[in-house]
């Protein structure tokens, strides 16, 4: 079954997306157009495919590992509902999932 994705790009456009369970989040990012350059694919080394997560859906999801979050201190325009999409794979109770694209992720000057 596919599962919905809501994103919002940093200019407060709404895009949907859909993606088979059991793929990570930011692959269906990348292919809804979103700019998450998810450069270490998935290792946690980057933090480039930050997201942040609707506040409703937050608590929904599998809690971050410490890897991740110590990851996470390190992402631009980091929020209480920052994740890391590479970390967050569909699941079938994930379906209308919100996201929000956080304006810094264009940024890559600081790499
Ligand atoms: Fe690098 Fe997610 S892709 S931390």
């Amino acid at each position: 079954m596919n599962v919905r994705i809501v994103f919002t790009t940093a200019k407060g456009e709404t895009v949907e997306a859909e993606g088979a369970a059991g793929i990570p989040l930011l692959e269906v990012a990348q292919a809804a157009g979103m700019p998450l350059e998810g450069t270490c694919e998935g290792q946690m080394a980057c933090s480039t495919c930050h997201v942040i997560v609707d506040p409703d859906w937050f608590d929904r999801l599998p809690p971050a590992s410490e890897e991740e979050e110590d990851m996470l201190d390190l992402a631009a325009g980091i929020a209480r509902t920052s994740r890391l999409s590479c970390q967050i794979v569909l699941a079938d109770g994930m379906d209308g999932l919100a996201v929000r694209i956080p304006p810094e992720s264009n940024d890559m000057s600081r790499f």
